[in-house]
């Protein structure tokens, strides 16, 4: 693996805690992850103050909505040159082709979400999805993949499946990541940092272990260190 793969979610709606937590993390991360939170309450101005030096900016906005919109939306985020922008899959595949073409030859990377993991088989049936959630992931990523999205964000269980079937340069984003030991939060399917890396995952997101650490940037460089 020749980049760092790790991305920490700065999990705040606070802009002095996330100013600081990005700029002690600079040199010891591959990104950072701001998210719906920071983003309603910041907008586009505030992830600009909150990066500072930071250039790989992870932007999580969960875009759904009629392709001329989700167009807009990736247009306007291009503003900040994310790394990634997400938007959801089940938006169907001529919102995703508008987005890709909407974000033209510039170097931001569109992920797609596949299946909530907040969602399980009967959450699916009641809003007429068909599952089991493993087989509609599935359908979603392929689904992504033809509409020329760069990659989705996967749980750990996944990820082994879907670089079997989705290819080697197809990016799988993984969070649910927790180093050997660490507390769990509120996730409950977790994989080890290298374990992750090991199925095919090409980038990590990892929030509370690193941020809730005494230290979070020797946290982030022990993970570092693990997966090398
Ligand atoms: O603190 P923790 O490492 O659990 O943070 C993981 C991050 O990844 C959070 O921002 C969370 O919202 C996000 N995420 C997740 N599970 C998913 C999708 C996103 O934990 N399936």
């Amino acid at each position: 693996m020749n980049h760092n793969p790790i991305l920490c979610a700065i999990d705040t709606a606070e802009m002095p805690r996330a100013r600081s937590l990005i700029e002690a993390l600079s040199s010891a991360v591959g990104g950072v992850k701001l998210g719906l939170e920071f983003f309603a309450a910041h907008g586009p101005e505030g992830v600009r103050l909150a990066a500072g030096n930071q250039a790989n900016v992870f932007l999580d906005l969960k875009l759904h909505d009629i392709p001329n919109t989700v167009a807009g939306a990736v247009r306007a985020a291009l503003a900040l040159d994310p790394l990634f922008v997400t938007l959801h899959c089940a938006g169907g595949a001529a919102m995703m082709r508008a987005a890709v073409a909407a974000r033209d030859d510039r170097r931001t990377r569109l992920l797609g979400v596949t299946v909530l993991t907040s969602l399980d088989d009967s959450d699916l049936a009641a809003t007429g999805q068909n599952g089991p959630a493993e087989a509609q992931v599935q359908r979603l990523a392929l689904l992504a993949k033809s509409a020329g999205l760069d990659g989705v964000v996967c749980s750990p269980q996944e990820v082994a499946m879907l670089r079997q079937s989705c290819g080697k340069d197809f990016l799988l984003v993984v969070p649910g990541i927790r180093p050997a030991g660490a507390a769990l939060g509120d996730q409950k399917r977790v994989q080890t940092p290298r374990a992750a890396i090991a199925a095919g995952a090409d980038y990590l997101v990892i929030g509370r272990p690193i941020t809730e650490a005494p230290d979070p940037v020797a946290a982030a460089r022990a993970i570092l260190a693990e997966i090398a």
